[in-house]
């Protein structure tokens, strides 16, 4: 009898040793056959039951039912892990992972950084406001009167909604002028020193315009800022973002809210200012700057006796196409997602 219980053991660390190690479900199958097949190795020990005492056949005919139980347990868990590995929700932790595509940021959001970046380290505090808005902050109060011929340059979105009883009508904002008086509302007493990027929103749709885009706004504010500081930061960042070889001009315009106004020219990168067929005067244009006008300060509750500032306000996507001298055909490609054309930057 204990020769016929130590069989019992081994046959039982045998088939659970194969069992746990089987690759297949065929493999598996086999096992099955082997050990509890009708010819099987337990029944053969079943068999031999015969040639032990009754009180004999009663003990190892028990353990004979319990192996089996064992062996049909680890069949069925083994089973189902194969099925599992099979339709592929089988995790094994040791097989080396698949390394993620590594993507990259947005030509647009990459320039975003790159603009705050550079005006931060000379102290200008990044700051957005809100895309809907009132026509107060983006027009009246940036002295543009209702009816004012200005406003038609803007070509902006009317937002069908209530009239605000004090700020007017609801617009998408079409420039980040508007968040000029709501800084000087959120700073109270200068020194203010705004850089507000955020998304514009104007009715032009062509190879040269989108219907929304970026812009990003400086505005500083303090005691005897001039138009020294403003031509200082302008060549800043020109240096900066552009190469230290571009210089920038001012060149006389007209805005509403800034008096006086200029637009900003920077040297051309292909010809270095001399003139060629990308630029012909070897200056190309960046955007509107200006003094900021002392109906705007009063606006926003600044004495403008005291305080003076200068404002600028660039688009993002123009910009970063100058300096990175992208030659896109269409401006509208940026927004189109398709990614043969974002992956090759
Ligand atoms: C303005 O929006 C003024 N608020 C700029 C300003 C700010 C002047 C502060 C003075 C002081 P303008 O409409 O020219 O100005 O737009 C500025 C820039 O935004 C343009 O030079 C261009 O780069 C960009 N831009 C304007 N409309 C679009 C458009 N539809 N698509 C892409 N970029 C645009």
């Amino acid at each position: 009898m204990i020769i016929m219980e130590e069989r019992i053991q081994n046959l039982k660390n045998e088939a659970l040793a194969q069992i746990m190690s089987a690759q297949s479900l065929e493999e598996l199958e086999n096992l099955r056959i082997t050990f509890l097949g009708r010819r099987g190795e337990l029944n053969t020990l079943t068999q031999q039951l015969r040639t032990l005492t009754p009180e004999e056949r009663v003990t190892v005919g028990r353990m004979i039912n319990d192996v089996k139980g064992v062996i049909e347990n680890a069949l069925v868990e083994q089973r189902q892990q194969l099925s599992e590995k099979r339709e592929g929700k089988w995790f094994d932790p040791t097989i080396p992972g698949i390394k993620p595509k590594a993507g990259h940021l947005h030509l647009v959001t990459a320039a975003i950084e790159e603009i705050s970046n550079t005006f931060e380290k000379i102290g200008f505090v990044r700051v957005r406001y809100p895309e809907v808005e009132w026509d107060w902050f983006a027009f009246e109060s940036l002295n543009m009167p209702k009816n004012h011929p200005a406003r038609d340059d803007w070509e902006t979105f009317f937002v069908d909604a209530p009239p605000h009883p004090k700020y007017g009508q609801m617009v998408l904002t079409p420039h980040t002028s508007s968040g000029q008086v709501r800084e000087m509302e959120r700073v109270k007493r200068p020194p203010i020193r705004m850089i507000n990027i955020a998304k514009c929103y104007r009715r032009q749709s062509d190879i040269s315009h989108v219907p929304m885009f970026h812009q990003f706004e400086g505005l500083v504010i303090d005691e005897g800022i001039s138009i020294v500081h403003l031509r200082g930061t302008l060549d800043y960042f020109a240096r900066n973002f552009f190469g230290s070889n571009r210089r920038t001009r001012l060149r006389p315009y007209h805005f509403q809210f800034t008096e006086p106004s200029f637009e900003v020219d920077v040297t051309c990168g292909v010809c270095n200012g001399r003139g060629c067929k990308l630029c012909k005067s070897g200056w190309l244009e960046l955007g509107g700057a200006g003094m900021v006008h002392p109906v705007v300060l009063k606006n926003g509750g600044i004495d403008s006796n005291k305080y003076t500032g200068f404002a600028f306000g660039w688009g993002v996507e123009r910009t970063y196409m100058m300096k990175q001298d992208l030659n896109i055909p269409d401006i509208r490609l940026l927004y189109s997602s398709d990614l043969r054309f974002l992956r090759q930057f």
